[in-house]
């Protein structure tokens, strides 16, 4: 779906993701949003805090998991994931607490593999993911699944790519203080959620979009195993669509 701007997108996908909340509210029962950081969302989440706030749509009954976080990370860094939804969405809305999952940047190593099987078992108790927001990174990752995740990865610790270091110096004030690793939920796990929402805005995402999408499935560039998922709708602005 292709929009002329990203905020016209991004309020179509808040319209998609409150619609799942309030027809849950209305059967009385809960549901569970996969989500994403990085500057692609951020309009998603203002979307969903001004409903929140002008048109009383309630978080109480929905359990979020995140895709992923930086490892090591303590969740007051200004570059941590949990920082970075609490000041976006969780501030915010009335999600309680206990709901919110992040994947925990402060583990000693030896507790990590632990963690990341009780994070998909979590959401599987939950009854699995009802929507996955999704952006992309320039190497073609989805969470932080870097180019060799195969459609069987699952959470777990990962080791970031160049390009995605990169890409984030700024925010670290430097590519060196950038972490080398991260937590991320797999290409499987995203693939298991029951519908997947792939935002992009601008041009430098056209040349991956169009990898993604219309190129090859391949685990050098992860987000096209999403050609596999049967319920994955691709959110574009023209800039983002202009190579397809
Ligand atoms: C990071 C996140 C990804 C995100 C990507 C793109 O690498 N881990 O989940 O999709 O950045 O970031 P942006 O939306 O800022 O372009």
């Amino acid at each position: 779906k292709i929009f002329k701007g990203s905020t016209d997108a991004s309020e179509f996908v808040a319209q998609e993701i409150a619609a799942l909340i309030k027809n849950r509210q209305q059967e009385g029962r809960t549901c569970v949003l996969g989500l994403a950081t990085g500057s692609t969302p951020t309009r998603v989440y203002a979307e969903l805090v001004r409903m929140h706030k002008q048109e009383g749509l309630s978080f109480k009954h929905v359990y979020t998991f995140n895709l992923d976080e930086y490892y090591p990370m303590a969740p007051d860094s200004l570059q941590s994931y949990v920082r970075f939804m609490n000041e976006h969405l969780f501030n915010h809305i009335d999600i309680p607490k206990n709901q919110i999952h992040i994947p925990d940047g402060t583990l000693p190593k030896e507790k990590v593999s632990e963690f990341c099987k009780n994070y998909e078992k979590k959401i599987d108790e939950l009854g699995g993911i009802d929507i996955q927001v999704l952006g992309i990174g320039r190497t073609g990752h989805i969470g932080f699944n870097e180019p060799g995740s195969t459609e069987k990865s699952f959470t777990r610790l990962v080791t970031l790519d160049q390009v995605t270091r990169i890409d984030a110096a700024s925010d670290f004030f430097g590519e060196e203080n950038v972490p080398r690793k991260a937590i991320t939920m797999g290409v499987g796990s995203i693939l298991k959620a029951k519908r997947v929402i792939m935002m992009a805005w601008g041009e430098g995402k056209a040349r991956v979009i169009k990898k993604a999408i219309e190129g090859p499935i391949t685990d050098q560039i992860p987000s096209s195993f999403l050609q596999k998922h049967d319920n994955c709708l691709v959110v574009l602005d023209d800039a983002a669509s202009s190579e397809l």
